[in-house]
Parts: structure tokens; sequence; C-alpha cells
């Protein structure tokens, strides 16, 4: 009896343990789900987007909703005073992408931020209304869900006015963001209104309303595009633009047109990437190093290892090279963008590659030099039920852009001016010159690294992800996409493991914590490599879908505070 008592209870205490670790491995899992799923740097946002699923939309729908609603919960990135892109896969097998990127201010000019010695000036271009350009979320977004949304905008738009109109709770990560800009809400009146308590830091757990943001959402919703672009909401970001020595006048804000585009489109190993193309420079960097990389066959041990990281920096540096001398606003600049991508060009690389190794970055491409970029921005990835799929990456460019609210209007303005070559032609502080193809002109795109991308196995989602970063967008994006499919690991994983960056200048590799072992960073030093930074790189938000059961599997990165929802 005792015998059976002792084996029953080992019994009772192997399930409850197996039980408990399966537990712990599923909080570990990626979110699975059959009918829909959506990832953003938002938990609010992304149940957003799965409510509107829920009552029927697709992935469209639920991707306009989700990016509404991040304007209010999560307003470091989410906006609809800055721009983005978003890329689309319909189960009828169309594949399109939606350039909402902001413009320049039609009285903008290429040496706006020069001095009056001629030298560039980072700090005009990154603060005040003059570094702000025109917004192209509310277009990009309402010109998504008209052409190929199902539901109304009064419906996909609810989410986000309940959000701003009856508040949510701070939590402590969104507070300590806010508060980390207080100085700079303190600077504007506007700003202070919301993002301080009287000037001083917001207290998590406090509810967070926004009646002003709740009002211009609500314009948008019962105008459309003429909510936002005309009327008073126009009214009052010229007046403020005007006020604080911008140049956004209305003309600009009515001629302002969201633009569809053909993808940046190839194939790796059998997967067809569709990504977004110029004026993003993201697909093109993100095809032609898949392209060079795929005449490698990586084994699964060489994860990590010195060669590897030497493969995917020397790809990188052909790749980022390329962006600078070509990539532009296709609206204003040739761009060779087939022949970037092409897999002959890629074979051209390899070689080089091959024959040379490690070459200094100057060697590569002397003469030019690349701008600095702001790394804050944010990606969002859905799937529906039916394998429609939606990858938007959009942005202010600086962390809550250039920090002012529009009087009155409640949303927070762009600097993604800084984005232009300020200086092209001109000899930088390392005696490297720049190319012109993205000098500032009137009403032009200014270049963006976003790399919102969808990757079909059969015709069928297999990968939707992106991510924030500036220049390491689409070196994250890469990282994410070999880990699955060449190292075979899972979308968590995959998102999760420790990324390297390398962009050709500087001519570093940079790197996250754990991410290069010791004997790893000697074995690059004798290479030939420099070690630079050791930081965080990108945030991915990604969705990987098995291809044999269609079983959807999401992942918000974990160096990001998002959430994966689905059903
Ligand atoms: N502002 C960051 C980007 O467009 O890539």
């Amino acid at each position: 009896m005792l015998t059976q008592i002792l084996i029953s209870f080992k019994i009772y205490f192997i399930v409850v343990v197996i039980f408990s670790a399966s537990q712990i491995f599923s909080s570990e899992d990626p979110v699975r789900a059959k009918n829909g799923l959506v990832v953003s740097a938002s938990d609010l946002a992304s149940n957003a987007g799965i409510k509107i699923l829920k009552e029927g939309g697709n992935a469209v729908d639920a991707a306009v909703a989700t990016g509404f609603a991040l304007a209010v919960t999560f307003p470091q990135a989410g906006n609809i005073g800055g721009g983005g892109f978003m890329v689309i896969h319909l189960n009828d097998s169309r594949n399109t992408t939606i350039d909402f990127r902001e413009i320049a201010p039609f009285s903008a000019f290429e040496k706006m931020f020069l001095d009056s010695l001629g030298n560039y000036n980072p700090e005009k271009s990154t603060t005040g209304m003059l570094s702000s350009g025109v917004p192209g979320t509310v277009a990009g977004l309402i010109y998504a869900l008209n052409k190929y949304g199902t539901m109304r905008l009064n419906d996909v738009m609810q989410p986000a006015i309940s959000l701003a109109e009856n508040g949510f709770i701070l939590d402590e990560k969104l507070a300590a963001s806010i508060n980390s800009m207080n100085e700079v809400f303190n600077r504007y009146p506007s700003s202070k209104k919301i993002f301080t308590d009287n000037g001083g830091e917001l207290k998590a757990g406090m509810l967070f309303v926004q009646k002003d943001l709740a009002e211009t959402l609500k314009k948008i919703k019962d105008k459309g595009s003429a909510g936002f672009y005309e009327g008073s909401v126009a009214e009052k970001i010229v007046e403020f633009s005007n006020k604080n020595g911008g140049l956004i006048k209305q003309e600009d804000l009515s001629n302002y047109k969201a633009v569809e585009r053909k993808p940046a489109e190839g194939n790796y190993r059998g997967y067809k990437i569709i990504s977004m193309a110029p004026p993003s420079a993201g697909g093109i960097i993100l095809l032609e190093a898949l392209n060079i990389l795929e005449n490698y066959s990586f084994n699964k041990e060489e994860w990590g290892s010195s060669e590897y990281i030497s493969k995917l920096c020397e790809a990188l540096k052909y790749s980022f090279a390329d962006r600078t001398e070509y990539l532009g606003d296709p609206d204003f600049v040739n761009i060779p963008a087939e022949k970037l991508i092409s897999k002959e060009y890629a074979q051209e690389l390899f070689k080089k590659i091959k024959n040379n190794g490690v070459v200094s970055s100057e060697k590569i491409k002397p003469n030019l030099f690349d701008n600095h970029e702001e790394e804050n921005t944010t990606h969002y990835s859905v799937v529906d039920k039916d394998g429609n799929a939606v990858s938007t990456t959009y942005t202010l460019n600086s962390w809550f852009g250039n920090g002012m609210v529009v009087d009155g209007a409640g949303f927070l303005m762009n600097n993604e001016m800084d984005d232009f070559s300020s200086k092209p032609g001109s000899a930088n502080q390392f005696g490297l010159l720049g190319s012109d193809v993205n000098s500032i002109q009137p009403h032009k795109r200014m270049l963006s690294s976003m790399t919102p991308t969808i990757i079909l196995k059969n015709n069928f989602p297999f990968l939707i992800l992106g991510s924030p970063g500036g220049s390491t967008i689409p070196t994250s994006v890469l990282q994410v996409i070999l880990n699955v499919i060449d190292f075979g690991m899972n979308i968590k994983d995959a998102i999760d493991a420790p990324r390297i960056h390398h962009q050709w200048i500087p001519d570093r590799i940079d790197y996250e914590k754990f991410g290069v072992t010791e004997d790893v960073r000697q074995n690059l030093i004798s290479r030939g490599y420099k070690m630079g930074e050791v930081r965080s790189l990108g945030r991915v938000e990604g969705i990987e879908v098995d291809p044999q059961t269609k079983v959807y599997y999401g992942h918000s990165d974990k160096r990001s505070q998002g959430k994966a929802a689905g059903y």
C-alpha cells in the first residue's frame, strides 16, 4: 500500500514537474495562433489589431488599426506626425508596398542646415520645426485601408480613439521613456501640457488621457485624409510650424500623396523576399546582402564564428556602400535598382570578396561617406486567417521625433529632415565626400533604412518582420532571416539571438553583449576588423508561419516592450 502511495506520489510529482516545466517553456515559446497574429511594440496596439481581426477585418484593416493605436500608446515612434512604409501580401498572390515617407516642404533647400561658414549643423536638422518633413502616415494608412482593407475607417480607428479619449494606465516603461525627455518636453508648452505633470515627471500607474489627440483622430475618422491635411488640424500644423520657424505650409499638406510602389523583390534559397524599394534603402541592402550570402552554404555550427561574422560583414560593406552611392528618392534620381538586386551583380561582389578577403571600407568605395541615422522607429507585423499579411515600419525619426506637440492637435512632429544628406559633395570631418542622390530638394523624400519585409514559401507567408534601428534595421532583419532559414532557429530564438552590425562606414563591427566571445573578437581583429561599440541592435517584431500546418508563431523582441497577440 505504502509502495503504491509512493509510486502514485512519484507519478504525480513527475507530472507536476513536467507540467510546470512545459508551462515555463511555453511562456518562453513564440506565441502560437491559428486565426491571426499581430506583433507590435505595444501590447495595447497589438490588442487593437487583434480586435479588428476578430471582428472579421483582414490583415490590412488590422494593420491600419494597429498603426493608429500605436500613435496613442507608443508615442516614442508610433505616430500620425511622421511617415513610413507598408508591405502587403494578399492571398490572391498580389504583393505591393505603400510609401508614406515624409517629404521636404516646398520651400526646403539643399543648404538649409549649413551655417554661415557652410558647415553642417546637426542641431538644426534634428531639433525645432525646421527638422520636420511633411507627415505621411495618415495618407498612407488611409490609402491602404481604402484600396486593400474591408472595413470602414470609423471602425478601424475606434480602438485608437478610445485609447486617447478614455486613456490607459501608463506602465513603468512608457513613463520612464516619456520622463527621459522631460527637459525637451518642458521647452514647448504644447508638449509640456501632455507629456509632463505641470513640468514634473509622469507617474507609472496614472491614467494617461490625450484629449487633443482624440479630437484630431475623430476629425480623421470623419473626413479621412482631409481631416488631417485640410481644415482645422492642417491649420494648427501650419500655424505651429510658422510660429516655430518651420517651413510646412498648407500647400505642402494639400499636395502630400502616399505612393503605391512595386516592392523590391528577390529570392533566397527558394524563398521569395518582398521588401521595401526606394526611397527606403532597406529592401535593396537586404536583397543585395542575401544574394551575396546565398553563394555560401552555412553549416549550423558556424553561427557566431569569426568566419560567419566576416562573411556577413563583407556582404554588408558592399551593400551599404551602394546605398550611399546610388539610393535616394526614385521620383528624383535614377536608381539602378534592378542591377543592385540581381544575382549577377551579387556574383561579381562575391568573387571580389573571395579574391580580396577583408578589405578596408575606403577601398570599397572611396570618396563617399554616410550620414549618421537615428535609430528610433517602430515596426509591426500582421497576418490574418486567410493568409493576408502586412509588414509596416513607421517613424518620427528620433524617439518622440523633435519633441514638439502640435499645439491643440495633440500629436508629435517628426525630425525626419535629418535623414537627408545635408552636405553632399563636400568633405566631411573624415575628409570623405558624400554623394548628392539624397540631397534636400522641395517635396523630395529623404532616404530611409526601414525594411518591412514579407517572405513567402510556395506563395504563402513564411516570415513577416521588420525592425527599428536606423542603419541597423537591414542588418537586424537580415540576421533574423538567416537565423531562421540557414540555422533552423524558431522565430523567438532567431529574434532574440545576439546580433552584429557593419554598415561600411564607420569601418567597424558593432555588436551586442554576449554576441561576440573574446576569442571570436580576437580572431576578427587578426583578420583586420576594427571592433566598435557594444550596444543593442534593432528590435524585431516578427511572425513565422509553419509551411505544413499553417500555424502562426509570433514574437516581440526581448529588446522591445511589445507583445505578440494572437487567437
Ligand atoms: N529615420 C530612420 C529611417 O528612416 O530609417
